[in-house]
């Protein structure tokens, strides 16, 4: 397994080995978004098991952003020292750390609902809760734009290693990019540069609050898997010009939660015909950016992440339900000891999530 210990960079950030924590969402924050003894726990252990990067689950950057309750939030100032805590423990055991930067847009749970109307690039009805967002105004937009710097800020205060911004899945900076949920017809919409307008001024607003040197990356979309929606033929293109603007690392994923989140966490990966299921994608992107990819989804035999890292497929291994399952999975690997994970795909994690992030398999 010599691949997958070598260390690696990601901007200017040294990583011990190419394992990545793959975003996961916790329900595990207080209700005013505050970090909990639990989230420290959870990442601690995620630290101590050897991961060489973890990207938190999604983190909101403002009030409006936050699709249900108890996701922790990066909005006010107050948050920093929660996360300063969680960040030290992580460090203690040597991983680094990024914050998942989110904000829901139009994907919002009903009951967040009624404390914030849902606001997003064009007021159409959110399928699984039948609410319709506000359009957003040019003033909105620009706020949120201002919230994501703000937030990638408070990441820095509180040492975190880098940020990655939520580019997929259907939420706020993903219905920008894609046709299926922005239908704008002024600068913010319509053709190809006006869609990715928006997630273009996040970075830059970012850069100009971090500076140059801090990682800043994204998890994007490389096909929406609905009908109108983004595929490969644009979204390859997506991905260079936001190598060539100066995105440290692009992770590619799939799918919205709305329709077809499915495609994003595929269910009962049994063959290793199955494993690596967004690899078709990554062959086709990772010729035209210049950055790290990150590969996430569905790979679960090391001797086929090996395989990925040594044909230069892919840069980094991401995972997530496998770690939610076995938090030390990394070690294990190291020392030899598992041929695959154990993770078997049911994703009861991820219908039973609301109870708080675990392993429901044996429940
Ligand atoms: C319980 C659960 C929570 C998730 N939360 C997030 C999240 O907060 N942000 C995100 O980008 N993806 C999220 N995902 C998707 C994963 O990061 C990953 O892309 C997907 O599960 C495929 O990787 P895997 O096969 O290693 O699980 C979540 C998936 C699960 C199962």
């Amino acid at each position: 397994m010599d691949w997958l210990f070598r260390s690696g960079k990601i901007g200017n950030l040294e990583l011990k080995n190419r394992f990545v924590r793959s975003a996961t969402g916790e329900c595990l924050a207080a209700a005013d978004g505050q970090v909990t003894d639990a989230l420290v726990s959870l990442y601690t252990d995620l630290a101590k098991g050897g991961v060489g990067l973890i990207i938190t689950g999604v983190t909101f950057v403002h009030e409006s952003g936050r699709s249900g309750y108890k996701m922790p939030g990066l909005h006010r100032d107050e948050m920093i020292p929660g996360w300063q805590r969680l960040v030290s423990q992580v460090h203690a055991y040597g991983a680094k750390i990024a914050p998942q930067l989110f904000h829901c847009g139009r994907q919002m749970q009903s009951d967040s609902a009624q404390a914030f109307p849902p606001m997003a690039p064009s007021p159409i009805a959110y399928k699984r809760s039948g609410i319709t967002p506000r359009e957003m105004t040019e003033e909105q937009i620009w706020e949120m734009i201002g919230a994501f710097a703000e937030a990638a800020r408070r990441a820095g205060e509180a040492g975190f290693d880098g940020v990655q911004l939520h580019g997929a899945h259907g939420y706020l900076i993903s219905q920008f990019l894609s046709p299926y949920s922005n239908r704008r017809t002024d600068r913010w919409g319509g053709n190809f540069e006006n869609r990715q307008r928006f997630v273009r001024e996040v970075y830059q607003r970012i850069r100009g609050v971090v500076g140059q040197d801090y990682p800043v990356f994204i998890k994007m979309n490389v096909d929406d898997f609905v009908e109108g929606g983004l595929t490969l033929e644009e979204t390859r293109e997506t991905a260079k010009r936001l190598s060539d603007l100066g995105m440290d690392a692009i992770e590619i994923s799939g799918g919205m939660l709305e329709l077809t989140i499915w495609k994003c966490m595929v269910p009962g990966i049994k063959s290793t015909e199955q494993e690596a299921y967004f690899l078709p994608y990554a062959e086709a992107i990772k010729s035209e950016i210049h950055c790290p990819l990150i590969l996430v989804g569905g790979m679960r035999t090391p001797a086929r992440m090996e395989e990925i890292l040594r044909q230069n497929k892919a840069d980094f291994i991401s995972l997530c339900r496998p770690f939610i399952r076995e938090p030390d999975l990394v070690n294990k690997i190291q020392q030899g000891q598992q041929e695959s994970v154990t993770c078997i795909s049911c994703n009861k994690c991820m219908r039973l999530l609301d109870k708080g992030l675990a392993c429901y398999v044996d429940a």
